[in-house]
């Protein structure tokens, strides 16, 4: 999970990065770098593997100077290796840049920057965008108007710090998007630039945090905050306590808020390392996975507990349709007990956040006596669930402190969409054209969900409308009926309102009866194949008097028509809207649990992690 950090001032630089760049380790990485202004020229040092081996790099070859910057890289684009380890300096060596986030075309960017006779060192999209802030500096645009031309081409969400020879007296960081902070640190004759505040709070506690679409030219004594149009924006500087946790906390109120918002940056990491997007392949190495396992598998059980249940759900969709496995899913606490019929040729799959939650445990030591194969997707590494298995994926989202689980929901839901296209290669189920797409779409996720994340004030506004009612029913259908009952559980944890989720179909059977003006009806109707279902249903909903909420896609104005509130979610691949309809869903429940003034990271009764019966 990436990590910047950047300094200007009297001190010596290098040693500053290095301690900042150690205070991030916790968030895990695979490469390491910073380059520093020395002599009016740009060292740069950088290694794959951990801090250890930058820190030998540089006690072999010492850089000094008073501006710098620094990275922990995860990788997403190209191998960890040195050559593609940040920072990335450009053809002149004048300009150097560290990135977080995903440059969603930076092919289309590659080659036309290869036209003009750029030539690229790495295999990373982050390249990209030094040869662009390159190709604008001249006599007459500076390092801020080259930067911020260069940063008009980019897609997708970034957190983008800048220095060059030709300014040697400011760092330019820029936020694009929720990949990730960018925090400016305001210290007495000195300044500092991190993705995350731990970095650099031994140092300050005069804290800027960037919004979105904001540039900050950074100088020792100095600070302009401009939006990427030019235009200067007034900024507040924030006192921050000098506490572990709330530092950790940052800009938000909750930690559920945070690690809500943290997803753009959690499914970057998700995907990072395991998807080779030219060749359009899937690498899950942890899985143990052969080809001779892939054919040999004729069921598989999906069991958890909770949020992580749900998530099993989707995947169930999505290894039926791309792989063609029967999927069943269940309920550890019932798997264990039900005598499930197991053979040789079945792998039980168990997901789960703390790989510690005693059901879930109990559910895979059954399936390891009766002779399974054993998988998991886990967050915490080390975790029970991830030593006793015979092949994981872990889920790179960073620890999750919120009890009610939002990050850790949306990145297994990643996990089995990619388990699914690398089941459905090596099974020979997914052709090949098709499986290009899948891989090419994954891609868009992160800025998918920080498109999701901009509408937040729009969802705030429908929270301040339901935060009194008693009572609330979500309705999906096909790869959405899990998010129906993921939004209830939601709703549910946090705010202590009743909610059900419902597969919409089954509204007839019963739930209907329930429907008049005092019960809001959640509808979850993106453009996927169940769509056309959806509808019927809310009008239905509507036709009973209900008030109703829909989930729709940016312009569909059928349903903007009926529904009473509507939240727009961004155009996404349907096997993906999972990920994009669910998180305006942890918004409402985030905002209505706020509103009534709860305890949202510790909600009453409930534990983050259940390791009794
Ligand atoms: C508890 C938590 C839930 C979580 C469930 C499963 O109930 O409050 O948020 O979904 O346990 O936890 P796991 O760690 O196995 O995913």
């Amino acid at each position: 999970m990436c990590g910047i950090v950047g300094y200007i001032g009297p001190q010596d630089a290098t040693p500053i990065i290095l301690n900042g760049l150690r205070r991030l380790e916790y968030r895990g990485y695979d490469s390491a770098g910073l380059a520093v202004l020395q002599n009016h020229h740009i060292e740069v040092r950088r290694d794959a593997g951990k801090l250890s081996k930058l820190e030998a790099l540089v006690a072999d070859s010492p850089v000094h100077g008073h501006i710098g910057i620094g990275h922990t890289r995860w990788a997403t684009h190209g191998a960890p290796s040195a050559r593609n380890a940040h920072p990335h300096l450009g053809m002149t060596g004048e300009v150097v840049v560290v990135h977080n986030g995903i440059v969603e075309n930076y092919i289309e960017l590659r080659d036309e920057l290869s036209a003009e006779g750029v030539v690229f060192n790495s295999d990373t999209d982050t390249e990209v965008i030094v040869h662009l802030v390159e190709r604008y500096i001249s006599s007459e645009n500076g390092l801020v108007e080259a930067a911020r031309k260069a940063m008009s081409h980019l897609k997708g969400a970034h957190g983008i710090v800048v220095i060059s020879t030709r300014e040697p007296d400011k760092i330019v960081a820029a936020r694009i998007g929720n990949a990730g902070g960018v925090v400016i640190g305001i210290g007495e004759d000195e300044m500092f630039v991190a993705s995350d505040m731990p970095a650099i709070l031994e140092h300050t506690r005069q804290m800027v945090f960037l919004e979105s679409r904001q540039m900050a030219v950074v100088s020792r004594d100095g600070l302009g905050v401009f939006a990427l149009d030019g235009e200067p924006v007034p900024y507040e500087i924030q006192n921050v306590a000098w506490d572990p946790v709330s530092a950790e906390k940052g800009e938000y109120r909750h930690f559920m808020q945070k690690e809500i918002h943290e997803q753009v940056r959690s499914l970057t990491d998700t995907i990072a390392g395991r998807v080779d997007f030219e060749a359009g392949h899937i690498r899950l190495p942890e899985l143990n996975l052969t080809p001779e396992l892939a054919r040999k598998i004729r069921k598989m059980y999906i069991t958890a507990c909770g949020t992580a249940s749900h998530a099993g759900m989707v995947g169930k969709i999505l290894i039926e349709s791309i792989a063609r496995i029967p999927v069943e899913v269940d309920i550890a606490s019932e798997f264990r007990y039900r005598d499930p019929i197991i053979d040789e040729g079945t792998v039980v799959l168990a997901i789960s956040q703390s790989g510690e939650t005693a059901d879930t445990l109990a559910a895979m030591e059954e399936a390891r006596q009766k002779g399974a194969t054993l998988w998991s997707i886990v967050n915490v590494i080390g975790s029970q669930a991830m030593r006793i298995s015979d092949g994981y994926i872990s889920m790179q989202t960073g620890p999750e402190i919120g009890v009610a689980s939002t990050k850790a929901y949306t990145a297994p839901l990643v996990d089995v969409y990619m388990l699914a296209v690398l089941l459905g290669e090596l099974r020979g189920t997914l052709p090949e054209k098709k499986r290009r797409v899948l891989v090419a779409d994954l891609r868009l996720v992160p800025a998918l969900a920080g498109k999701c994340l901009d509408r937040e004030p729009q969802v705030e506004m429908i929270a301040r409308a339901l935060m009194n009612t008693s009572h609330c029913l979500y309705l999906g259908r096909g790869i959405n009926m899990p998010t129906a009952y993921e939004g209830a559980l939601k709703l549910k944890e946090i705010s202590y309102i009743h909610a059900e989720g419902y597969p919409a179909g089954e509204m007839k059977h019963g739930p209907i009866a329930l429907i008049d003006r005092s019960m809001p009806v959640i509808v979850i109707a993106p453009r996927d194949p169940w769509y056309e279902k959806m509808f019927s249903q809310l009008e239905q909903a509507k036709s009973r008097g209900g008030t109703v909420v829909a989930l729709a896609t940016d312009g569909d104005e059928l349903i903007a028509g009926v529904a009473d509130h509507v939240v727009w979610l961004p155009e996404t691949p349907w096997m993906l809207t999972p990920v994009t309809s669910v998180i305006p869903l942890q918004m409402l429940a985030y905002h209505i649990a706020a509103l009534r003034g709860l305890d949202v990271d510790q909600p009453r009764n409930l534990a983050k992690s259940v390791t009794v019966e």
